[in-house]
């Protein structure tokens, strides 16, 4: 289970990023991570291969009707444990944010409804990985013309979006910027998502890149990606924004 315990060589792929902004490592809320120490076991992971801050960003969506407050005071506790421990090899807890899916079950109203963004008035948002011709354009310019920039989260990731779509192209020209997952890259999600993802970062359509971690099976798949040439390739050669974070 704990591959990255056993390996020699140490990379540090991921140090040109430094901070991660996109996971699902809040113990218990969501389909990530169960418990306190799964949570530690995955954070000195992302460490071992150069992450230095992390920020958590549970689902808010129907399936997982989280409450920001709620979530808000779960971290509070999770940072607190994680000082206790004190160990100098797990990264930075640097905050919490969410994952929000933006579908027709979206139940925050912009300017009204409390929702958790990253600094700056950064929102993380998704879609439904499964086919909708739900585009919530209105949403997306509400939330701009409060100062929120939109990211969205993995468009490599659903199927009915294509690269040169409408829709990629309206969400561009709005200033939405996109994440794409590291663990796409290798192939996790399967071929033609990781084409799409170098495709995306090719034509310089990518901001972010994020693990999206759920749990040591993501993390494995993490440790792979760090060794993965193309990867390392394209690291060298794209700068992304999430050292800003
Ligand atoms: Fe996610």
């Amino acid at each position: 289970m704990f591959e990255f315990l056993k390996r020699k060589k140490k990379t540090d792929a991921f140090a040109v990023l430094s901070t991660d902004m996109h996971c699902h490592l809040l113990p218990g809320v969501d389909d990530g991570s169960s418990n306190f120490n799964e949570t530690v076991s995955c954070l000195k992971a992302m460490a071992s291969v150069g992450y230095k801050k992390i920020y958590f960003t549970p689902h808010f969506q129907a399936h997982y009707p989280n409450v920001e407050d709620d979530i808000q005071r779960r971290f509070a506790e999770l940072k607190r444990m994680i000082d206790k421990l004190g160990d100098p090899s797990l990264p930075e807890v640097a905050g919490i944010s969410g994952e929000y899916r933006f579908d027709p079950q979206f139940a925050r109203q912009p300017g009204k409804d409390k929702v958790l963004p990253l600094p700056g008035k950064r929102l993380l948002c998704e879609f439904s990985l499964h086919f909708s011709n739900y585009m919530p354009i209105e949403t997306f310019a509400e939330y701009i013309r409060l100062g929120y920039t939109l990211i969205l989260a993995h468009p490599e990731r659903y199927p009915y979006l294509g690269i040169h779509s409408k829709e990629i192209e309206t969400m561009k020209s709005m200033g939405i910027l996109f994440q794409i997952n590291v663990l796409s890259l290798n192939g996790f999600y399967g071929e033609a998502a990781r084409k799409k993802g170098f495709d995306y970062i090719d034509h310089g359509m990518v901001e972010y890149l994020g693990t999206d971690t759920h749990n040591m099976r993501y993390i494995n798949a993490l440790l792979e990606t760090a060794e993965n040439k193309e990867v390392l390739k394209m690291l060298d050669k794209h700068t992304f924004l999430n050292s800003q974070l």
